[in-house]
């Protein structure tokens, strides 16, 4: 015959293991019956007050019951830890086939992808690329280039001077007068890079890039010049692209020559974008000066040669219509962006 206070431990420890919900919860229960102030251990203990004729079966059933109770907590506590883990990992579910997140891709610089172009076209002439430091000896800005002491280019408002005869190069022209200097002919070459003038407006920056040519051979002349700018022009402003020279001057050419292009946006007619001319400037030119190549050591009874220097912003400003050199250097990625 059961004994009620055993039965009764029992069914309170075997609903409340039912109805826990948290392993947390099932130790409160396993504490409650089982502790060291538990029901089940506070009637164990109570035993030998109880008729020693009921003891052994008291005694028993109450083992029995502690034993039912332990085994049922393990199980119960097996189930919710189970539980728990499922909920948590659910909770922390990756989706492996959500795309990732890219990175924004930038996009080449304006400037970069018009020196990219240039130099491309004339790399498919056979040109190849040259370069040289920015901060240069007054010998190879100026010097060298058979521009004399008192030429207005070596006013100060046009050069940053770094020291007495150390500036930073107003053109990329020493490049090639370290090229020369360093190689026989023949010689065919272009200089990109970065110069600089005391200069600054909207069609004016202070620093700016050029790209300048070369070619230096046995008889070579003013007609490869023309033909090798007029295919240049066309790669670079369209097929139908016009060409002229003007004749002009620098020190370090002879005969010299500006090279205008016909208006893109008024055909010729004249508009407020070619100042009513019908035609825009987009570089200088010329016959290499003898005593250019006599500076460098080449012997101008021997060989002849040509140049021509141009600017990249000028360039990019005339392809894509942009009326103020600042916003190239403003970085503001809405306009940086369009060019792509
Ligand atoms: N070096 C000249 C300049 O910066 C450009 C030029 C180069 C002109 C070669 C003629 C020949 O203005």
């Amino acid at each position: 015959m059961p004994d009620k206070r055993v039965s009764e431990i029992l069914k309170g420890a075997r609903g409340e293991a039912a109805r826990a919900k948290l392993s947390a919860d099932l130790e409160q229960v396993r504490v409650k019956y089982l502790g060291r102030q538990g029901l089940l251990t506070q009637f164990l203990r109570s035993l030998p007050s109880i008729p020693a004729s009921e003891r052994p079966e008291a005694g028993r059933q109450a083992n029995e019951a502690k034993a039912e109770i332990e085994a049922l907590l393990g199980q119960r506590l097996a189930e919710l830890r189970g539980a728990e883990r499922r909920r948590e990992l659910e909770s922390q579910r990756v989706d492996l086939t959500v795309p990732g997140r890219r990175p924004p891709m930038g996009t080449l610089h304006p400037l970069t992808l018009v020196q990219d172009e240039i130099i491309e076209i004339f790399q498919g002439l056979g040109f190849a690329v040259a370069e040289g430091p920015e901060v240069e000896s007054d010998f190879y800005n100026f010097e060298a280039l058979n521009i004399p002491k008192d030429h207005p280019a070596r006013d100060m408002q046009d050069t940053f001077y770094l020291a007495e005869d150390v500036l930073l190069r107003t053109h990329t022209s020493p490049v090639q007068i370290r090229t020369m200097k360093a190689q026989p002919p023949p010689v065919r070459i272009i200089c990109p890079g970065k110069v600089y003038r005391r200069d600054a407006d909207i069609t004016h920056s202070p620093m700016f890039h050029q790209v300048e040519g070369l070619a230096v051979d046995m008889s070579i002349s003013m007609g490869d010049l023309k033909g090798t700018l007029e295919l240049f022009a066309r790669e670079m402003f369209g097929p139908r692209t016009t060409i002229r020279f003007r004749p002009s001057f620098f020190p370090f050419t002879e005969p010299s020559a500006e090279v205008d292009m016909r208006c893109f946006l008024c055909g010729g007619e004249g508009c407020r974008v070619c100042k009513q001319s019908g035609w825009l400037e987009i570089l200088g030119s010329g016959m290499v000066h003898p005593q250019v190549l006599s500076n460098v050591g080449y012997d101008p009874e021997e060989v002849t040669g040509w140049a021509f220097g141009m600017g990249v912003e000028r360039i990019a400003m005339l392809k894509y219509g942009i009326d103020d050199i600042r916003l190239f250097f403003d970085n503001d990625l809405r306009f940086l962006t369009q060019f792509a």
